[in-house]
């Protein structure tokens, strides 16, 4: 994934292989759930399952029948129903919305034709939609990413999920830092045919020296944090920090909770002690920086995190592709060349970037996917989770989202001027 000659786009065969395996994936997850768990809204910041279903299905009928093939919608209603932007997540399950039989056959038969078109379509060059397959791995990336949606809706729930056990209570190792020299470095992506517009283009920038840690922050160090009165100390947190943990009176991560002899956590309907060595996850934007500030450092950029990250690849040993349901201990995994450890899975990171177009940003193939959320509301979480995909989690892939989310699986590594 990180090597310097652009790769080539996969063949036909390939294609349908892979999204054969992102659909299995996608009805595993389901499949333990009976039809009142998939229809049930769980909280105003989600959509009900069967949405996220039908809509994968959705937007597989836009782009690889309507936009490759000019072939009608199978059904005019489901523009208004499976767009995200037609309406809010909150108000979804008052939709008409397909039932879940409905939507596994509707799926089903979206993937009929789309896969007849691909059969019958020469992967044309001159188009910018076909040029290295780039509409399937757009419609492939997209399912994979409901995937992790789809978690964080399960992790809500409280839906009790048989998963691998997280028994690992030993210590982490101390916190190490890492200092990455000063000089320039290519932010963004070159060779990778499928990487999304907001990463392109690449471009050399100039980054002044800095000290990284090895490892994202455990649990440990962030349940010293709590212990320290890190939630109740107003100097740790921004203004608009603390207006929010105001608001909110928390005072741990989502999903923890005290227990006799220490820390609980929740984890797919599951109480479980608390993993010392994990990185911390469910933490937004506001408690990452307030974490940063009582331990005397801050966030990284999003620009030094991936200078950070360059090297690093999800097939080195990373906890991507949701097999773990959670980060696991610290250990040398996902390295990078500079020596930063987990650097790609276990928790997504957040860095104290807004999320804005790189000089030269062009929207492809359309503005709602990435140009929309640009501005100063959102900031760039890096490097996937446990529940992210491979073929998503990639050094340059720009997740974002707002600073007060917490059901994201987002933890932090903390940063310094050198
Ligand atoms: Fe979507």
């Amino acid at each position: 994934m990180t090597s310097g000659v652009r790769e080539r786009a996969p063949a036909k065969r390939e294609l349908a292989a892979a999204l054969k395996r992102a659909r299995e994936a996608t009805l595993r997850i389901v499949e333990p759930l009976d039809d009142e768990q998939l229809v049930g809204q769980v909280s105003p910041i989600m959509s009900p399952l069967v949405w996220d279903l039908a809509h994968i299905g959705w937007f597989e009928d836009l782009w690889l029948i309507r936009n490759v093939a000019n072939g009608d919608p199978s059904d005019e209603r489901f523009d208004d129903l499976y767009d995200a932007f037609q309406h809010a997540r909150e108000d979804r399950s008052r939709l008409p919305l397909l039932t879940p039989p409905e939507a596994r056959a509707y799926l089903e038969s979206v993937r009929r034709h789309a896969l007849s078109v691909l059969e019958g379509k020469q992967l044309d060059d001159s188009d910018p939609l076909l040029r290295d397959a780039y509409v399937y791995g757009l419609v492939l990336q997209h399912e994979l990413q409901h995937q992790e949606t789809m978690l964080q809706t399960l992790q809500l729930t409280g839906v009790e999920y048989t998963t691998p056990p997280h028994d690992d209570l030993r210590s982490p190792p101390q916190p190490e830092d890492r200092l990455i020299p000063a000089g320039p470095f290519t932010l963004g992506a070159n060779e990778q045919p499928w990487a999304y517009d907001n990463e392109q283009p690449a471009h050399v920038v100039e980054v002044p020296a800095f000290w990284v840690e090895r490892h994202p922050v455990t649990n440990e160090r962030f349940a010293e944090f709590v212990e320290d009165g890190g939630y109740r100390k107003r100097r740790y947190w921004s203004e608009q920090g603390w207006q929010w943990l105001r608001e909110e009176r928390f005072e741990a991560p989502l999903y923890w909770q005290r227990a006799h002899g220490g820390w609980e956590r929740q984890r797919f309907g599951v109480r479980e002690p608390l993993p010392p060595a994990e990185p911390v996850q469910h933490i937004s934007f506001y408690e990452a920086e307030a974490v940063a500030a009582w331990a005397g450092k801050r966030l990284p950029t999003e620009t030094e995190w991936e200078k950070a990250a360059q090297g690093a690849d999800s097939d080195a040993g990373a906890n991507v592709g949701r097999e773990s349901f959670g980060p696991l201990p610290v250990a040398r995994r996902a390295t990078s060349r500079v020596g930063c450890d987990c650097m790609v899975g276990d928790v997504w990171e957040w860095t104290s970037s807004p999320f804005t177009g790189y000089p030269g940003f062009t929207a492809f193939p359309y503005a709602e996917y990435s140009e929309v959320f640009f501005g100063d509301e959102h900031r760039v979480l890096r490097g996937g989770s446990w529940a992210t995909d491979p073929l998503v989690a990639r050094v340059t892939f720009r997740n974002w989202d707002y600073p007060r989310r917490r059901q994201l699986f987002s933890g932090v590594r903390l940063a310094a001027d050198a």
